[in-house]
């Protein structure tokens, strides 16, 4: 029984730890990964609920926001938040300064859907670009019902210039928002994601190709993002093994190490892994802990981690952790940790889309619990 206490306690202990993360000393190693929740308004405007949402939030030791569009073009969900007008910055303004008040930080997540949209989500009902015309299999949500993807327009080599602008002034309006910094949504099939992966990039030089040329995008991306906010504010997002939203690579380690190599060369704060791997089993296996050797800076990890998982991650070279269903459902999580309470169910039919309830009424650990500061003060 001593032992079992004793090793709780380590676990808890290098959880709740400090660390360094760019520009900012952060109190524990737990993060609030990114998740679309689909609260906002019909415009992109964060709602009074995403205000309530983030601060009950505010005991992670960073919020990485949901997922939020640079441009009207880069939409891809309804009612997913966006930040290119002056409505949308003072939208943000009031989830953190909401955030700050309870003591915690928050990055916006700066996405661009590219294919993963449909042209009823998009101004003038035109096509959602992409690196190549490739439909990808599946169904988007749109004010219609699910349809199919429809094959997406081509970006041509002289727009890209504009895309990377829209990631700049995004950039610009973040900080006007006063978010702490920002998260480059490089996975999960998106468009940065969509340039990086030959399954979706089938264009020759200078962005399609070779693995470097394929980087080039999300390089001048984070180059741009970072010449805005500063490079120990800014992170990016990959992930290198995740088919979701039909992608494929036939060298991920190739694509990967070379993408990796050049974002670290930028100084960024950190690199955010999605470790999912649910990849098809061909050509040689790519270990993604390879990639910790390649990265100067914080890493961090996600998918599926508990309290035991997690500590295993740092003990192994991980700086922090994210937790995305869990901190739904726990809006005080790592005060659970610390309490070694029980956990709520996330509840998945609330997750996209909806009203309070899925949302931001999870019951914080009560007093009786053990509870202090953080949740009695978001209660
Ligand atoms: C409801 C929901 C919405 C999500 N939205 C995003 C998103 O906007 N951006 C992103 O990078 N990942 C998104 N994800 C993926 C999560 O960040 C995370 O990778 C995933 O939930 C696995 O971590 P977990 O096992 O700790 O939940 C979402 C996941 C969920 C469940």
């Amino acid at each position: 029984m001593k032992a079992t206490n004793e090793m709780k306690n380590n676990t808890t202990a290098s959880l709740l730890s400090i660390g360094q993360l760019g520009r900012y000393e952060l109190p524990t190693r737990m993060i609030m990964a990114p998740m679309t929740r689909m609260r906002a308004h019909g415009d992109g405007v964060p709602s009074d609920m995403m205000v309530t949402y983030y601060s009950q939030r505010a005991c992670a030791a960073l919020i990485i926001s949901e997922a939020t569009a640079v441009s009207a073009q880069g939409v891809g969900y309804m009612n997913a938040p966006r930040l290119y007008t002056e409505e949308h910055v003072r939208g943000w303004a009031r989830v953190t300064s909401a955030v700050h008040a309870r003591g915690g930080r928050i990055f916006v997540q700066l996405f661009h859907a590219g294919r993963i949209s449909h042209p009823s989500l998009l101004p003038g009902t035109g096509l959602p670009v992409a690196p190549s015309a490739i439909r990808p299999k599946g169904r988007v949500h749109t004010p219609e019902g699910r349809v199919p993807y429809v094959t997406p327009r081509c970006v041509t080599d002289e727009e890209i210039p504009r895309l990377v602008d829209e990631f700049k002034v995004a950039a610009q309006l973040a900080a006007a928002a006063g978010f702490d910094g920002a998260e480059i949504h490089a996975a999960n099939g998106y468009l940065l994601d969509q340039f990086l992966r030959n399954g979706a990039n089938h264009r020759q030089a200078p962005y399609g190709g070779s693995p470097k040329n394929r980087a080039r995008f999300l390089t001048e991306v984070a180059d741009a993002v970072a010449s805005v906010l500063g490079a120990g504010s800014t992170g990016v997002r990959l992930s290198p093994l995740h088919r979701f939203n039909d992608m494929s690579d036939s060298e991920p380690r190739e694509t990967f190490t070379t993408a990796v190599k050049a974002l670290d060369k930028l100084g960024l704060a950190y690199l955010h892994l999605v470790e999912k791997d649910d990849a098809p089993l061909v050509g040689p296996r790519f270990e993604l802990s390879r990639l910790r050797a390649l990265w100067s800076s914080a890493l961090v990890v996600n998918e599926d981690y508990d309290r035991v998982r997690a500590a295993a991650a740092l003990a192994r070279g991980a700086d922090f952790i994210s937790f995305g269903k869990l901190f739904i459902a726990n809006p005080d999580l790592p005060r659970r940790f610390l309490a070694d309470a029980r956990l709520n169910s996330p509840r998945s039919d609330s997750f996209y889309g909806g009203d309070s309830q899925g949302y931001i009424d999870y019951p914080f650990l009560s007093a009786d619990d053990g509870a202090s500061s953080c949740e009695a003060q978001s209660a």
